[in-house]
Parts: C-alpha cells; sequence; structure tokens
C-alpha cells in the first residue's frame, strides 16, 4: 500500500469508528433449573472481563430473592422501570460494582415491562442506544426456565450461556429451554457452561449428556466454554457480597472465570446491525407484548 493510501485507509477507519455505533457483545446468562448458579456465573464472568480491562455491564432481568444487588450489597432507588416510565435516564439507574462494574438493577415494577405503548418502546430503544458508545459486553442474567422474560432476554441477545451443575433435572431442563427456544424461537447457538464441578472430566461430562441428545434431536450447535468448580470461595464472596474474582482472584473458581471471560473475548464480535446494543433493545421491545397482562 503506497503512504498515501495508507493514510487515506486509516482515515477512513478513523471515520467510521466515530460514525459507526461499536459492536457490543450481548450475552443472557441462563438455565433449565433455578439455583444452579446463574447471578454468581453473570457477576464473576462480568467482573472478570472487567478485570481484563474491558467496559462491562449487568442488566438483573431475575427478580429472585438473591439478585445481583442483594449478592453484591448495593442498594438501587432506581431500575429499569423509572427508565422506560421516562422517569430517569439509563445513566441515573446505572449502580457500580467493585471493578467498575455497572450494573442495571431489577426492575421492581415488573408488570409494566409487559405493558409497554409504543412510546415507551421507543423510550426503552433511546435508553440502550445511548448507552452504545463505551460498552464493550452486556451481560443479563436471567431467570430459570421458560418464563416468558427468559425467552424474550435470550432470543434477543446475541450469544445464550446455558449453566448446567450435576444435580437432578438440571440436564432436562436445560434441554427443555434449548428446545423452545430453537423450535419456536429461532435461537440456533448455545454455550454451555458446566457450574459447582468437581473438575475438567465432570463439567465435560456433563456437556457431553447434553449435547448428545440435543445434537440428535434437535437442530441446534452447542459449544462448550468450560467448567467452574464448587468452591468454598465462592460461598465466602457472597456472604462477603462481593465478586468471588475480587475478593479471591487466586482460588479455583476465579481463575476458572479469569479463562472463561477471555476465551468469550475470542468470540467473533458480530458486525452492525447485530453487534449493536440498540439492535439488542429492538429485539427486546419487538418480543414484548403490547399492553398484556403476562408478567415478566
Ligand atoms: N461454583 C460454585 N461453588 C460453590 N457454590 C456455588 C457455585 N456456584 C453457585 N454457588 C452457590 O449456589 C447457590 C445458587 O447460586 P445462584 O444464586 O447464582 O444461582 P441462580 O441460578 O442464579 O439461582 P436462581 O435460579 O434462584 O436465580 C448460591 O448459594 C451460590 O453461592
Ligand atoms: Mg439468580
Amino acid at each position: 500500500m503506497l503512504m498515501s493510501e495508507s493514510h487515506d485507509y486509516h482515515q477512513a477507519a478513523g471515520l467510521r469508528t466515530i460514525t459507526e455505533p461499536k459492536p457490543v457483545q450481548v450475552l443472557a446468562v441462563t438455565s433449565g433449573k433455578g439455583g444452579v448458579g446463574k447471578t454468581n456465573v453473570s457477576v464473576n464472568l462480568a467482573m472478570s472481563l472487567c478485570m481484563q480491562g474491558r467496559s462491562v455491564m449487568l442488566m438483573d432481568a431475575d427478580l429472585g430473592l438473591a439478585n445481583v444487588d442483594v449478592m453484591l450489597g448495593l442498594k438501587p432507588t432506581y431500575n429499569l422501570s423509572h427508565v422506560i416510565k421516562g422517569e430517569r435516564t439509563l445513566d441515573e439507574v446505572i449502580v457500580e460494582a467493585q471493578q467498575g462494574l455497572k450494573i442495571i438493577p431489577a426492575a421492581s415494577g415488573v408488570n409494566l415491562m409487559a405493558d409497554l405503548d409504543p412510546m415507551e418502546h421507543v423510550g426503552l430503544i433511546r435508553a440502550f442506544s445511548e448507552l452504545s458508545c463505551d460498552l464493550d459486553v452486556l451481560i443479563v442474567d436471567t431467570a430459570a426456565g421458560i418464563a416468558d422474560s427468559v425467552i424474550r432476554f435470550s432470543s434477543a441477545a446475541q450469544e445464550v450461556v446455558v449453566v448446567v451443575c450435576d444435580e437432578p433435572t438440571s440436564i432436562t431442563d436445560a434441554y427443555a429451554l434449548i428446545k423452545v427456544l430453537s423450535r419456536d424461537h429461532g435461537v440456533k447457538r448455545f454455550n454451555v457452561l458446566a457450574n459447582k464441578t468437581r473438575g475438567a472430566v465432570d463439567g465435560r461430562q456433563l456437556y457431553e449428556k447434553l449435547s448428545k441428545v440435543a445434537q440428535r434431536f434437535l437442530d441446534v450447535g452447542l459449544n462448550y466454554i468450560g467448567h467452574i468448580p464448587q468452591d468454598s470461595s465462592i460461598r465466602k464472596s457472597v456472604q462477603r457480597q462481593c465478586g468471588v474474582v475480587d475478593q479471591f482472584p487466586t482460588s479455583r473458581a476465579a481463575k476458572a472465570f479469569a479463562d472463561i471471560a477471555s476465551n468469550t473475548l475470542r468470540w467473533p464480535a458480530v458486525a452492525l446491525p447485530n453487534g449493536n446494543i440498540e439492535f439488542f433493545a429492538e429485539r427486546l421491545v419487538a418480543a414484548l407484548p403490547e399492553r398484556s397482562a403476562t408478567q415478566w
């Protein structure tokens, strides 16, 4: 390439970064069965990505008791429902946890989320699109099972992480979730994470169990992203209301999170429009029933 061509090329590339929103990787963390460790995985994967220099936001889309703000000892005043009602901006709602992790707290006025009018739809999309400038990854911690909200978030995200563990029904419930998402909602690629394992072999075996039935009966691609061992440091960090990667960075669990985090960074960033957080919000809104009585 000649000097002047190279100069033009770099100038064009520079312009592109100014005019085009940068791709944001959107990951929904889900599971068939409750209590398998989704919130722990969401928090620590997100925090680990922060520790690797990424700008990360965690959206709490679960209203379970042990949700993200409880787990991290945060006391948020506002949540996403205030953004949708136009009372707050997304920036005012976001709270910051350790390692600079940004959190969108769970919406307490949940019925409203399933009950948006067109103006509120627009408000939600705008709120997300304003964020796109300085974010690398958005992680969404969902509820378990095939609840409406799980389906909506998972089908709007770019990547779905299904957490499984060696507990009765964890695999069969994960299979049921993958079946519904693939058959009825066009999600064809799933990333499987084995949690609370005794070791690498254990994790791989869990994955094989799920993958065998899924590949045989469903039209899906499964990708094993690794395992997090059963580790008492997780319980200790939960008691301290902190992430294990922040409090016990040399623990087995923290190291496993760091490995999985750096692997996810190697996933191809999907080019626009799929890579865009605004696109995620649009797809989310498209999946929301207007003025329906369905709960989020
Ligand atoms: N790798 C692990 N080692 C030890 N304990 C763990 C591990 N992962 C999760 N736990 C513990 O398991 C319990 C459930 O975890 P968590 O709340 O993250 O699950 P969840 O899937 O989000 O649950 P829910 O379906 O209720 O939202 C918690 O007490 C958590 O501390
Ligand atoms: Mg949870």
